[in-house]
């Protein structure tokens, strides 16, 4: 089965409106020709804007994060339809960020994955472990444990559509990229797991991810792995130049 290598950009606390604006302007000339498929992921505020510059390009929208609710007394917060009714496509759930400074459990990434797909928002779950797990030598173990969580209820038609991506606390903004082969052994046991919780076909047509520090001159080396199908990219995708490299590799 061949799946479309994904290139995902996380601007994450990133960008005005205004400095969205001019990025995805430059952004959308130097890629409309990309071989892989293109997410750029801005702060909520951003999204209404990045939304109409990016519409008829080939460049997605997606958000960092959404609610569980469907609406109601959750101030602050922010649902799936507010999301979708701005051309949104895609919405990354349990960045390690979130999980670490804002207390987001396996549980409730569990909701918000349901909840997006309820609401044809396509999930970009987000795994990995730390150094510390990595050197006691529980990274499977922890990954497989997040992976099966967060897929709860979750049913193989819909988890065959969407998006996991492997990001080793470690790697993330840090500029210690993974190897190749580090990266890809773990994107494969993760397909495992998936195989195991549905069947092979599902873990067939679900892209893994891989995200931490990837950056233009790496990009092509990790995407030409067998189990790696894009990246989930930081700092390098607030640079045009840099990104639509990436979005090429
Ligand atoms: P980075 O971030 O590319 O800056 O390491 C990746 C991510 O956190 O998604």
């Amino acid at each position: 089965m061949s799946r479309r290598i994904l290139a995902a950009g996380n601007w994450k606390m990133n960008k005005t409106p205004s400095e969205a604006t001019a990025l995805i302007n430059e952004l959308k000339e130097k890629v409309s020709n990309a071989k892989n498929e293109v997410l750029v992921c801005p702060p909520f505020v951003c999204i209404p804007d990045v939304c109409r510059v990016a519409a008829g390009t080939n460049i997605s929208v997606g958000a960092q994060n959404l609610y569980y609710e469907d609406k109601g007394a959750y101030t602050g917060e922010v649902s799936a339809q507010m999301l979708l009714d701005l051309g949104v496509k895609y919405v990354i759930i349990g960045h390690s960020e979130r999980r670490e400074y804002f207390n987001e459990t396996n549980d409730i990434v569990n909701k918000k994955v349901i909840q997006a797909i309820k609401n044809n928002l396509i999930p970009v779950i987000c795994v990995g472990e730390t150094l510390e797990q990595r050197e006691d030598g529980v990274t499977f173990d922890f990954i497989r444990t997040q992976v099966k969580i967060a897929l709860r209820s979750v049913c193989a038609q819909d988890a065959a559509n969407l998006v996991i991506a492997y990001e080793p606390i470690w790697a993330i903004g840090t500029g210690k990229v993974a190897t190749s082969e580090q990266a890809n052994e773990v994107c494969a046991d993760i397909r495992r797991c998936i195989a195991g919780i549905y069947d092979e076909n599902t873990a067939q047509s679900i892209r893994i991810l891989y995200g931490g520090s990837v950056n233009k001159d790496c990009a092509a080396e990790l995407f030409a792995m067998s189990d790696i199908d894009g990246g989930l990219v930081g700092g390098a995708s607030l640079k045009a130049e840099d990104f639509s490299i990436i979005a090429d590799a």
